[in-house]
């Protein structure tokens, strides 16, 4: 058996993380990173990491920090994401069911006039904050308007949303009493809409999701307002970010971007494919080994924290041709696209996702073919969801 001493190092902060991960990749499949993580490099090994051999995280990373009550602590301990086995499928079968894709579809012409509006102003206006002004609050309105909430009389649901997101990461301690402030606004507010549905059910999801979670699983009430809450997070900053990288991507290809504008309809679905395989917004897909896991020669024990590293997989040159080469013509983008994981937790919100991004993306490409990127392309962050750090865009017809 292979010894994982030999493996290479992925340091903590590198300047160049795609160089490191190249130079692994040609001595091993597998690296160490930072705290003894152990991150696969290989697309092949993605199943195998999320499979049966290991678990989700829990509270576990909360714990070591400390916090073990409180509502941060609520969210983790009951959101399907932080959940492993028969208590994930319970909390996420009900939402699966009701935030299908022929929901999202129907959405389709509602998202599009939503991106044109938030897009149209901005037009022949000079400089503008892209992040700010149209990629942080298109997920927000659309969340807001599939749960049947007015954004405008809610001037914190933002700031809920920042806060709240915020510990998803790493946060700093110094914030935890403003986060959980925030986590308590959310929870009584989620707690009113659910109320007010079972009240009085309307023809949508959330009364929807309502039935369904309390007549076909018996989810608790902590648990409804917890899975709600999850979607309006896990829908925020993922797509916040996606849309400013995409977006500046294809702006900075020129013949590509040209040919998108030629034909945003033929080509939209490309251009959010390789958008996020060239950047993904998720670093990778943490897991704890919970079983003897052998991966190509190598052996990890029980308790080995491995990371699917979607960032080395997605330029895996065993799956992509010229893996470092923007292409949006590519033909060799696997079926399920990695980027939004795979197994029991893949994402339940990439039909959402892609909507909103091939139809802001479209819409830039019809009103604004001659944009420009201000200050070059964004960098990203290295955290769990990477963070753009400025998307300043001059949108030109
Ligand atoms: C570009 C945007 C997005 C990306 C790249 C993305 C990526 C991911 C990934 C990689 C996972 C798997 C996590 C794991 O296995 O540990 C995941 C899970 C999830 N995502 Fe997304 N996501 C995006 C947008 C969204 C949106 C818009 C929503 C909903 C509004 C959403 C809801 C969820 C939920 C609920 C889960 C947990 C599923 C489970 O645990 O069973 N995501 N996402």
């Amino acid at each position: 058996m292979a010894n994982l001493q030999s493996l290479p190092e992925i340091p903590l902060g590198v300047a160049d993380l795609q160089q490191c991960l190249r130079d692994a990749r040609r001595v091993a499949p597998l690296a160490r990173g930072p705290l003894g993580v152990i991150l696969a490099l290989r697309q092949r090994q993605l199943e195998q990491v999320v499979g049966d051999y290991t678990r989700q995280l829990e509270t576990d990373l909360l714990q070591m920090r400390g916090i073990t009550t409180g509502p941060i602590f609520d969210f983790y301990r009951t959101a399907m994401v932080f959940s492993n086995g028969e208590e994930h499928r319970r909390r996420r079968t009900p939402v699966a069911r009701t935030f299908a894709i022929k929901l999202i579809e129907t959405m389709r012409p509602r998202i599009a006039a939503c991106a044109e509006a938030l897009i149209a102003p901005l037009v022949g206006k000079g400089a503008v904050d892209f992040r700010q002004e149209v990629a942080a609050k298109l997920p927000t309105s659309v969340v807001a308007d599939i749960l049947g909430i007015s954004t405008e009389g809610l001037p914190d649901f933002h700031g809920w949303i920042n806060d709240a997101s915020e510990s998803l990461g790493f946060f700093d301690p110094a914030r935890q009493s403003v986060i959980e402030a925030s986590f308590s606004s959310f929870y009584q507010f989620v707690g009113g809409l659910i109320e007010s549905r079972r009240a009085a059910p309307l023809d949508d999801f959330l009364s929807d999701y309502v039935r369904a979670a309390t007549e076909d699983e018996a989810v608790s009430d902590l648990e409804m307002k917890t899975q709600i809450l999850a979607l309006i997070l896990a829908g925020s900053d993922t797509t916040r970010n996606a849309l400013c990288m995409s977006l500046a991507l294809i702006l900075a290809h020129g013949p590509q971007w040209r040919a998108f504008c030629d034909d945003p309809t033929g080509l939209k679905k490309n251009i959010v494919d390789e958008g996020l395989r060239f950047e993904p917004v998720a670093l990778g897909i943490p897991r704890i080994v919970v079983q003897d896991l052998e991966i190509d020669g190598y052996v990890l024990k029980p308790g080995t924290f491995v990371l699917a590293s979607l960032l080395s997989m997605m330029r895996d040159p065993d799956v992509f041709r010229e893996p470092d080469t923007y292409d949006v013509f590519r033909t060799d983008m696997p079926r399920w696209h990695p980027a939004f994981g795979a197994g029991a937790h893949r994402c339940l919100g990439e039909a959402l996702a892609r909507v909103e991004l091939e139809e802001a993306m479209a819409c830039v490409a019809r009103l604004a073919p001659h944009s420009a990127l201000v200050h070059g392309l964004p960098r990203l962050s290295t955290s769990g969801v990477r963070q753009v750090d400025q998307c300043v865009l001059r949108l030109e017809a």
